[in-house]
């Protein structure tokens, strides 16, 4: 994969000849930062080469030359780097998009004949129908609008090896602008192949202001805890104020600005050797612009650390790479470490081995190293942006619009090394108190309640993918009151035991009683064998195949993808073949054209 192909270098030689070699063009859509991170990473390296460019969103770019009909002169090469959000673009790629499918419509096949391009697509295949929908499709629009692929799209998952699926295409282009258009002469190959270094220099200053909280706009107005006292588990329920001015649906989603723990933080900072209250400037040594979290004036350690910076999940090669530049010679760990950055499979395969699979973090992996002194600039420069999570609402507006819920699983476990991990946004939610601020915003998700009150319902989920269904269930008392009747709504929902993780039961047992639920709930560890909401769906498969193929009814999903979400899936598609006839083969397609028509609804995640 590593190594071009005969048509991508001689694509790449037909290119130099004819090609006047203008500015680099490094464009992203990204929603929660993956792509932007890749973006700037990109940019730093063309900076340390030499290499002309400019970063900026998809729609940026729109704006700056293709808007109203501009047209461009000069070649751009281009590499485009993007992710899916449910099969449509990211919100700063849309306007590009309007854009190819507008010249798509008027036939406008030239519209792009100034581009050269190559995509990096970023995506998770566990969102197997919408997997990479939208970089697959600038892949195929642009070619028919006049631009040259430079290379073949790279699809990298984030579920495997997003990190070393983008490597492999950067070593392809820095090979392409260094060597064969000659933009950096005499440059060696192992720096070519190097990730890229920080760009920035942080410098300590003397600074009096005592750091000011910049609370968000969400207001907690209750924290509370949804499992039972002999539960090991916690799922926390938080009531907070909508902001005047904000709208959500039943369904959406609140994404989240979460911050590291202050524990991890203070950790850090002592391995950084600096006091967490240590003021810092930060300048760029480059013609990259410093990050944009990084404010003009002073800003103090604890804060980048705690809010901007990701230093609890598994520490990255390129960052294991910076800290191994910092260990002189001799150090005893300096081979090892080298090892796993490099590219080779079995420098690939340590890594797996040491790193992933013991969750190693930046912090624990410096703690192992008393006697290093990272610089500052080293590090700050090259971890990965901590990035914003996404949680399902678990309330309606219909209820109460001044209000929202989550419903929030939190995430701790100890690690094969013995360190208690804890999830950022998870943990930083369920710490929050009453009166507590937080920044967030709404996003609407593909989980709507129907537009017709008696559409029936069937929704399936394990755990906090209860969330969204708690909402509809709001949404449906109001429609209850409204029109007097409503459809039915068949809830599977899957625990582990009655007495633990039966989260909302009171309120589940009262819906039901008041026949606005049917409730089917499999508790999984109550018995000698396993018994999962698939079964409990096996047990109704005739109401489930009827509310589908006679009643155009609804079937949502919600919870892990891993695992429930995809046998239930292939339940489902079962239950589909057996009650219409036809083959296994025939329900899978016919599957995906429900979930194109919105009949059947996935919300899941990894
Ligand atoms: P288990 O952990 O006892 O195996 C998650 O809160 C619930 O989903 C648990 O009851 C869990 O069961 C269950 N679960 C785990 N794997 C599943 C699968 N493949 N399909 C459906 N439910 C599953």
């Amino acid at each position: 994969n590593r190594r071009r192909t005969a048509s991508q270098t001689k694509r790449l030689m037909s290119m130099k000849e004819e090609m006047k070699m203008g500015i680099f063009h490094i464009l992203y859509g990204s929603n929660t930062g993956t792509c932007k991170d890749f973006a700037y990473s990109t940019a730093r390296k063309a900076s340390e080469l030499n290499v002309q460019y400019s970063v900026s969103t998809l729609d940026e770019y729109y704006e700056k030359y293709l808007e109203s009909g501009k047209e461009v002169q000069e070649n751009h090469t281009m590499l485009i780097i993007t992710s899916t959000w449910n099969g449509h673009p990211p919100d700063n790629a849309k306007k590009f998009r309007n854009w190819m499918v507008e010249c798509q419509r008027s036939h406008k096949t030239d519209a792009a004949k100034h581009m050269n391009f190559c995509v990096f697509g970023v995506g998770n295949s566990q969102w197997n129908i919408t997997f990479l929908a939208f970089p697959k499709f600038v892949e195929d629009t642009l070619p028919l609008l006049g631009a040259t692929k430079l290379s073949s799209y790279e699809p990298g998952d984030e579920d495997e090896d997003l990190q070393t699926k983008f490597e492999a295409l950067q070593d392809i282009l820095w090979y392409f602008f260094a060597i064969e258009l000659g933009l950096s002469p005499g440059i060696d190959h192992k720096t070519l192949v190097k990730p890229a270094g920080s760009h920035l220099e942080f410098v300590v200053v003397e600074h009096e202001k005592e750091e000011e909280e910049r609370g968000g706009e969400f207001v907690v107005t209750q924290v509370k805890e949804l499992q039972a006292d002999e539960s090991s588990r916690s799922t926390v329920h938080i009531e907070m104020k909508v902001p005047e001015g904000i709208r959500y649906e039943a369904g959406d989603h609140l994404e989240i600005t979460a911050w590291n723990h202050p524990d991890l933080v203070e950790e850090m900072c002592t391995a950084l050797g600096y006091p967490s209250d240590t003021w810092l400037t930060a300048v760029s040594k480059s013609n990259l612009p410093v990050p944009s979290w990084c404010p003009q004036g002073p800003i103090q350690l604890r804060r980048i650390l705690a809010r901007e910076l990701d230093i609890n999940g598994i520490v990255t090669r390129p960052v294991i790479q910076a800290i191994t530049q910092s260990l002189t010679d001799d150090h005893p760990y300096k081979t090892k470490l080298e090892g796993y950055g490099g590219k080779t499979q079995e420098a690939l395969d340590a890594y797996e081995r040491d790193i992933v699979k013991n969750g190693i973090n930046v912090v624990e992996l410096l703690s192992g190293l008393p006697d290093v002194r990272v610089p500052l600039n080293v590090l700050l420069g090259v971890l990965p942006t901590l990035k914003k999570r996404s949680y399902s609402i678990s309330s309606s507006p219909k209820r109460e619009s001044g209000k929202l819920t989550l419903s929030v699983g939190q995430v701790f476990f100890k690690t094969a090394t013995g360190r208690e991990h804890s999830g950022v946004a998870s943990v930083y939610l369920g710490r929050l108190k009453e009166g507590g601020r937080i920044d967030a915003h709404v996003v609407t998700s593909p989980m709507r309640y129907p537009t017709h009150h008696m559409t029936p319902i069937i929704c399936v989920c394990n755990g906090t993918g209860l969330a969204p269904f708690r909402g509809f269930l709001q949404e449906r008392e109001h429609l209850k009151q409204l029109h007097g009747e409503v459809g039915p709504f068949h809830l599977f929902f899957g625990c582990r035991s009655k007495k633990e993780d039966f989260i909302y039961e009171g309120e589940l047992v009262d819906y039901e009683e008041r026949g606005l639920l049917t409730l089917h709930v499999a508790f999984s560890r109550d018995q000698d064998e396993k018994i999962y909401v698939q079964h409990k769906m096996r047990e109704r498969e005739e109401l489930i195949a009827d509310v589908l193929l006679n009643r155009d009814g609804r079937f949502y999903v919600c919870g892990d993808a891993r695992t429930m979400a995809r046998d239930v899936q292939e339940e489902l598609r079962r239950i589909m073949a057996k009650f219409s006839g036809i083959t296994a083969e025939e329900a899978k397609t016919k599957f995906v054209h429900m979930i194109q028509e919105e009949r059947v609804v996935l919300d899941v995640w990894g």
